[in-house]
């Protein structure tokens, strides 16, 4: 049945109730909902609008739905197919088991601000499911980094070699991303946590529940300020959508970096069984099929973001039912990056450094360059000079077809006069890797302390 009867002579088309029907989807509303539904009742008990005794009848009716719908298959049965939504749907089973009381429950409300209150109230529940996710993803980050602490690996600006690091620097910098990504779902998760329900169609509610007492029943920090804001709200479900595209691209981004790495020209990765597939044809082929799903699901993550802008911009005050279109969008979000933040952490469990391979590579190629440049400020040169030189040093030695370490002393001061015979300990590996120790560099003694901290803020031991 319609939840409009009365202003209706005619049938709904067939193919536009079918088009209009959301309960395909937001049957996964259906707790948050119904927790939102006995709060409202008892609202309403408070009031004075409804006696006890039918709240009560109200309240255990919701509570069977609620003991009906834990077996997903309910939800499938055949007589189901027409529901127009899991309100309606919330509707006519509580009227199946409670009879015309079941009618009462809706008295000072509308679906604008039911809908709105479910889905704060879902999202909330996901936010702080996602938040566990992210720190798990960044456990693993930490776990692989404490395996290889002291390894180095080349670092690369525009791909190109650019001064030695450690392989945990460079994890960390992602757990870095990932800290940021949970501290604006921290502050996405305030907007979110805020009571919608009170606020009728749009004007607010004749009927004079409690509105404070339902935000601290249901667990909200606050109430809603502007019943016309209120329904029409979904600043919330853009922001999440967006923090959502940040947490993809940072995923994208590492998945890109193993991708390479795992490529036998840069041979530093090795992927395990467990995260790899095979090529139908090539024999020989392990490909990295979960980064690359991991780094083409962003796009869709991002297109979710411009999707809910989009359908957003045009409305006037205040509901309008192009706002349906939220869901798919918000559930597709959380989905997506609740998958691909757990397989980004199944691939940290599976991967391997080469560590031969990846010291070999970091100090090769003058990644000690701009080492040895220092070494002759700290002679007496001015940088811009001092990086002049060994620019020609560098040109030299590409030409002898050696590394700046395998130079001779007498070549180098050919020049500048004041090398010594220490500009060898300057540039080695060790000495490179040991003298970025300010706050933030890749020396070994600052990566165990971030190590440290990085377990510290998500409680890892
Ligand atoms: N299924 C609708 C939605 O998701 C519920 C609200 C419908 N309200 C209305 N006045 N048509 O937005």
């Amino acid at each position: 049945m319609n939840l409009w009867g009365g202003r209706f002579t005619g049938e709904t088309d067939r193919h536009f109730a079918a088009f209009n029907a959301s309960f395909r989807f937001d049957r996964r509303l259906i707790f948050a909902d119904l927790q939102a539904c006995a709060v409202h009742a008892r609202a309403l008990g408070r009031a004075g609008v409804l006696p006890d005794a039918e709240v009560e009848i109200i309240t255990q009716g919701l509570q069977k739905i609620a003991d009906l719908v834990t077996d997903p298959a309910f939800l499938d049965r055949p007589e189901f197919s027409n529901t127009e939504d899991v309100h309606s749907f919330i509707e006519s089973r509580l009227v199946e088991l409670i009879g015309q009381v079941g009618y009462k429950l809706h008295t000072g409300r509308s679906r604008n601000d039911q809908v709105a209150v479910a889905t704060r109230l879902f999202l909330r529940g996901e936010i702080e499911r996602l938040d566990d996710v992210i720190r798990d993803t960044q456990r693993t980050l930490i776990e692989l980094a404490e395996r290889y602490e002291s390894d180095p690996l080349p670092g690369y600006t525009h791909l190109q070699k650019a001064q030695p690091i450690l392989f945990a620097h460079f994890l960390l910098a992602y757990f870095q991303m990932l800290s940021r990504d949970r501290a604006r779902l921290a502050d996405v998760k305030k907007r979110v946590n805020v009571l919608p329900l009170g606020s009728g169609a749009m004007a607010g509610t004749n009927f004079p529940v409690d509105r404070e007492w339902m935000a601290a029943e249901l667990g909200f920090d606050g109430v809603t300020r502007n019943s016309i804001d209120a329904v029409s709200d979904r600043d919330y479900i853009v922001e999440f959508v967006s923090f959502a595209a940040l947490t993809m691209m940072h995923l994208s981004r590492l998945a890109e970096d193993l991708i390479i790495y795992s490529t036998q020209e840069f041979g530093f990765i090795k992927l395990g069984d467990a995260i790899s597939t095979g090529s139908s044809l090539m024999p020989q082929k392990k490909n990295p099929d979960s980064l690359e799903l991991i780094r083409g699901k962003s796009a869709r993550v991002f297109g979710h973001q411009m999707a809910m802008l989009t359908m957003a911009k045009g409305l006037p005050l205040a509901y309008n039912k192009d706002l349906q279109e939220d869901k798919e969008t918000l559930f597709d979000t959380i989905d997506t990056l609740s998958d691909s933040l757990r397989v980004t952490a199944t691939v940290l469990r599976n991967i391997e450094l080469n560590r031969e391979r990846a010291r070999a590579a970091a100090i090769r190629d003058y990644t000690n360059a701009t080492d040895l440049a220092d070494y002759l400020v700290r002679k007496g040169l001015e940088f811009r000079k001092a990086h002049e030189v060994i620019g020609r040093i560098v040109v030299f030695a590409i030409e002898q077809g050696k590394e700046l370490g395998e130079l001779s002393l007498a070549e180098c001061q050919q020049f500048s006069p004041l090398f010594e015979q220490d500009l060898f300990d300057a540039i080695s590996l060790e000495s490179s890797l040991v003298g970025k120790r300010q706050t933030g560099g890749t020396a070994p003694e600052q990566v165990r302390q971030e190590l440290t901290r990085a377990k510290a803020e998500v409680g890892a031991d």
